[in-house]
């Protein structure tokens, strides 16, 4: 078997779930085409209407009239999205909005202390269930701080930005390590006043003083899957057309690069500051790699990916410095190795990442995708890469990201 084609994916998640949120700060009216037709995304829709944002599509386009923010009357129903939660905590603690949010069992199990910590030195009043979901938010006056993550997360930093737009005074976050930085660049480009230097970002007091007409490019993430499949299956060939490619986000692609993948980018070009472009992934004979700290949050969404990869590459691979993975939307670095071994793979667990030695073959096996549309993927694949009868317990979690994952892979196969 293999797989074939040219493929077009939906509007890259991060850059959708920000589009709609900044579309809804903004005064009047704004279009954006290709968002993320994933669940997460519209959790993030729905909660903004819940706060009085008037939304709609006509045909692939969505319109938002952005402005007055006002208190929900029903909880903000997050669903399965961390980026939704974490980000319209910072918002709406900004706004002095009073709101309770909620969430599904593996968001509520989820870490929120990490915002609600620099959240209450601001200043904001809440209420958690130990540092988790449900949270109830009350309006309160903000003040900025000067902040230092020790985790470098786009949503821990966007959270705070976006708290600090509605905060006295400035406020400023510092990381360890760049994470995706599409928050600083789309909140510039929309005229809020923020400066970056080096890792630091600052914020103060303003309006964001224009609209967003934004055609989201595809989601560089959900392309890894494809392109893992064009690596491991013989003969195969794919292209990815009109695809996200800011530096922050691949990681993934610069890792396999190194493994020894063939692909080639071209059409690349700048839309709304961010880089787009297409590829083109061919199969591949893989080496092994050693992955750590830096190479860490730019391919945080890939390393269940990386680990299939690792299982039919040359050597052993490492991957060290991920303990953020068994806080995602299940504790993956637990289901990539059980379910690898599962497989037949050669896989060790280590608290913050996993040892796996390559190749091997991989068999049938009952895949326990522990509701995670990313562990999921990762395992449709595996199962194409085995030939043999891989069976997932939830294939309908895929939606969150990509509804159409099966068909499209459906397609491609030759
Ligand atoms: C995201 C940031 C990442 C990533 C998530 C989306 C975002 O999480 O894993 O899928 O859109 O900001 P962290 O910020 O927790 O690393």
């Amino acid at each position: 078997m293999s797989i074939k084609g040219i493929i077009t994916l939906p509007g890259d998640k991060s850059l959708s779930h920000r589009a709609l949120i900044f579309a809804a700060m903004s005064n009047g009216e704004s279009q954006i085409l290709n968002l993320s037709n994933g669940s997460d995304v519209i959790s993030t829709r729905d909660c903004l209407e819940h706060c009085g944002i008037e939304i709609f599509d006509n045909g692939h386009t969505t319109f938002i009239r952005g402005g007055e923010f006002t208190d929900p009357i029903v909880d903000l129903n997050c669903g399965n999205s961390g980026t939704t939660t974490r980000l319209l905590l910072g918002l709406l603690a900004g706004k002095g909005i009073n709101a309770r949010f909620v969430g599904d069992q593996s968001l509520s199990s989820r870490p929120m202390d990490r915002i609600l910590n620099p959240l209450a030195q601001m200043g904001l009043r809440s209420k958690s269930n130990d540092g988790k979901l449900p949270i109830s938010i009350f309006k309160s006056d903000l003040n900025g701080i000067s902040h230092n993550s020790l985790i470098p997360s786009a949503q821990i930093k966007s959270a705070i930005l976006l708290a600090g737009i509605g905060a006295d005074g400035e406020t400023s976050t510092t990381e360890s390590i760049l994470s995706r930085n599409h928050t600083e660049i789309m909140l510039k480009k929309l005229g809020a006043s923020l400066s970056t230097n080096n890792l630091k970002n600052t914020i103060s007091k303003s309006s964001l003083s224009s609209l967003i007409n934004f055609n989201v490019p595809g989601d560089p993430s959900t392309s890894s899957f494809f392109s893992t499949a064009a690596m491991l299956l013989p003969n195969s060939s794919i292209t990815i057309e009109n695809i996200l490619l800011n530096p922050t986000r691949i990681g993934f692609y610069k890792i396999i690069n190194k493994m020894g993948a063939k692909l080639v980018y071209f059409n690349e070009k700048i839309s709304f500051g961010e880089k787009i472009g297409s590829l083109k992934v061919v199969s591949s004979n893989l080496k092994n790699i050693n992955i750590s700290k830096t190479d860490i949050p730019g391919l945080i969404d890939e390393l269940p990916l990386i680990a299939l990869l690792a299982t039919q590459a040359n050597g052993i691979t490492e991957v060290r410095d991920a303990k953020e993975l068994r806080y995602k939307e299940c504790d993956r670095i637990k289901a990539i190795c059980k379910n690898l071994i599962n497989m037949g793979a050669n896989i060790k667990e280590l608290e913050d990442g996993f040892v796996i030695k390559g190749p091997t073959l991989l068999k049938a096996a009952k895949i326990k995708t522990y509701n995670d549309h990313r562990i999921a993927m990762t395992f449709a694949i595996a199962g194409l890469v085995s030939n043999e009868d891989v069976e997932l317990d939830n294939p309908d979690c895929v939606s969150i990201s990509f509804p159409k994952f099966f068909q499209e892979l459906e397609r491609l196969r030759k």
